[in-house]
């Protein structure tokens, strides 16, 4: 079943606010994703549900030579264009990543960045599918999602359970929905589309976090919250 999970509207806006400052997405799952790419100087990258172009704007600073951003949201992209201006080597596309990415050639890109989105997606062996299809032959995924203890901590149950939940955005009252996962079938999907792993990370929030919001900066120092790893194409 295709669901619309793309953060839309008043979502959209909160979402871009607190994805700038905010202690899981600008300080934890972030810096462990950007330090998982390591130096991206010249490289063609495509970034998968880009959101508010936060990844976009520090790949650019970073010396990536050109980026790619996909996005479902119209919200969303509206925010990632006001955060990149007229930087002609970034690129934006409003599209459901549900569906192929018909627009991008076979081997265009050096790397690939999927950050907190996988989850979100039904379909998401096709977008394996497709990102290997458009990397490079030894290119580098980056996917990052939601921990796979984290769902069972929040929400009980069995660990083994892979229902659909609906997910509570802190106190904004916005929700969206998500699709838990086991560590099992989020790697083995990974590995059966064809990429191989070089690591993976549990991030917990950098030092930073403390002063934005001291209780969840010590929250993810007990429970892990995001899993992150770099596949290589081979
Ligand atoms: C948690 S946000 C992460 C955004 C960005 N990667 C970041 O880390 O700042 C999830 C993103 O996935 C996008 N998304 C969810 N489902 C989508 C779909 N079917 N097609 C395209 N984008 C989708 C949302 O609109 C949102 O931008």
């Amino acid at each position: 079943m295709r669901k619309n999970t793309a953060y839309e509207g008043a979502l959209g806006d909160y979402f871009a606010e607190s994805a700038t400052d905010g202690p899981y997405n600008a300080h934890t799952d972030r810096p462990a994703m950007l330090a998982l790419a390591g130096d991206v100087t010249g490289l063609r990258v495509l970034d998968v549900g880009c959101g508010a172009g936060h990844y976009i704007a520090e790949l650019r600073a970073r010396g990536a030579a050109e980026v790619v951003g996909v996005e479902g949201s119209a919200t969303l992209l509206g925010h990632a264009g006001d955060r990149v201006g007229r930087d002609a080597a970034v690129t934006l596309h409003h599209h459901d990543l549900e569906e192929p990415l018909d627009f991008l050639p076979d081997g265009s890109f050096d790397l690939a960045v999927v950050a907190l989105v996988h989850h979100h997606l039904e379909d998401r062996t096709q977008l394996l599918v497709e990102l290997r299809r458009v990397l490079r032959p030894g290119g580098i995924l980056l996917l990052s999602t939601v921990h796979p203890t984290a769902d069972w901590v929040w929400n009980g149950g069995s660990y083994f359970d892979e229902n659909r939940i609906e997910v509570r955005f802190g106190e904004s009252g916005f929700t969206n929905s998500y699709r838990r996962m086991t560590m099992q079938t989020f790697l083995g999907e990974l590995l059966g589309a064809g990429f191989a792993l070089e690591r993976l990370v549990e991030p917990r929030a950098e030092e930073s976090a403390r002063h934005v919001d001291e209780s969840r900066y010590l929250k993810t120092l007990r429970t892990p919250f995001f899993v992150a790893v770099r596949m290589r194409k081979d």
